[in-house]
This record gives structure tokens, C-alpha cells and sequence, in this order.
């Protein structure tokens, strides 16, 4: 099976909970290669176009706050099946919905305050990737 890209995003209740560590372990147990990793503060207009395909929704406003609210992570993640793989391991938006051993069920905290992004589809990793990360950030 051919090798995915994919992207993940630690948010910021998790990077003040102190939980990074605690999450890029699972990540790299679950198999995960990180192609690329850094720390950022997205201003709000940028937050608002990461998460334009949400602009209709009610918890948009509430969600481009917080999401600006504070430093995340962006990283590039590859194995096979990443997209699948990596929302298998966040579990379901909802920490308390998640299921047990997941990321969002062991570090989130509510609906919104989930802890870590991941796309959702390879169209939006191949929208989300560039976002952040360069062509060549990301030659190994
Ligand atoms: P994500 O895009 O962050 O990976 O999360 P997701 O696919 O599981 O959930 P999505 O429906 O795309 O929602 C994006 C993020 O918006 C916040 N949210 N708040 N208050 C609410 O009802 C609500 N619903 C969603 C969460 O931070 C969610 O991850
Ligand atoms: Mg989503």
C-alpha cells in the first residue's frame, strides 16, 4: 500500500496542558513517520481560512478564538492509511465520545477543546499540508 501524507495539529488546550509529549508518543507508537514538526501562534485571519469550510457553522467564531487563542503544533505525518489512521487514534470529535485510548479521549477536554486537528480526506491534506509547510520543508 502506497505511503499518505497527512495533516495533524496539536491545539493550543493541549499545548497548555502541557500534553505534546504525551501525544507525539501515540502518534509514533501508532507508526506514524514525522516528516515535519514546528511550533506557531496562527493569527486570527489565518485561523479563520484554515477553517473557512466551518464559516456557516455556529461554533466558527467560538472555534477561530480559540484556535488563535495560544501556540500550536503543525506536523506532517506519513504512513499508509495515515488519513484513516490518524483519525482512528484522535477518536471522535467529542472527548467524551472518543474512544477509550485516544487521543481526544485521554487529552481532551470538550467538543472544542480537543487537542489535536487532523484532515479529514486527501483533498483536505493536500490543501492543509501546504498551508503550513513547504515543498521544502518537507524533502527527506
Ligand atoms: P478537526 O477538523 O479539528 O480535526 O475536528 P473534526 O474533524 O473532528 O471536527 P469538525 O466537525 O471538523 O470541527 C472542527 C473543530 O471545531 C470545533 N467544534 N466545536 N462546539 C461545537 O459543537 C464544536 N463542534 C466542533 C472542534 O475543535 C472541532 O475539532
Ligand atoms: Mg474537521
Amino acid at each position: 500500500m502506497a505511503k499518505e501524507q497527512t495533516l495533524c495539529v496539536i491545539k493550543p488546550d493541549a499545548l497548555s496542558s502541557k500534553s505534546i509529549g504525551g501525544i507525539l508518543s501515540l502518534i509514533e507508537k501508532t507508526g506514524f513517520n514525522i516528516l515535519a514538526l514546528k511550533q506557531l501562534s496562527l493569527p486570527f485571519e489565518e485561523v479563520k481560512v484554515f477553517y473557512a469550510v466551518h464559516k456557516e457553522m455556529s461554533f466558527y467564531n467560538s472555534l477561530v478564538q480559540f484556535m488563535s487563542s495560544g501556540p500550536i503544533m503543525a506536523m506532517v505525518l506519513e504512513k499508509d492509511e495515515a488519513i484513516a489512521d490518524l483519525r482512528k487514534l484522535m477518536g471522535a470529535t467529542d472527548p467524551k465520545k472518543a474512544e477509550p485510548g485516544s487521543i481526544r479521549a485521554v487529552f481532551g477536554t470538550d467538543i472544542e477543546r480537543n487537542a489535536v486537528h487532523g484532515s479529514d480526506s486527501k483533498a483536505s491534506a493536500s490543501v492543509e499540508i501546504p498551508f503550513f509547510f513547504s515543498m521544502l520543508e518537507l524533502i527527506k
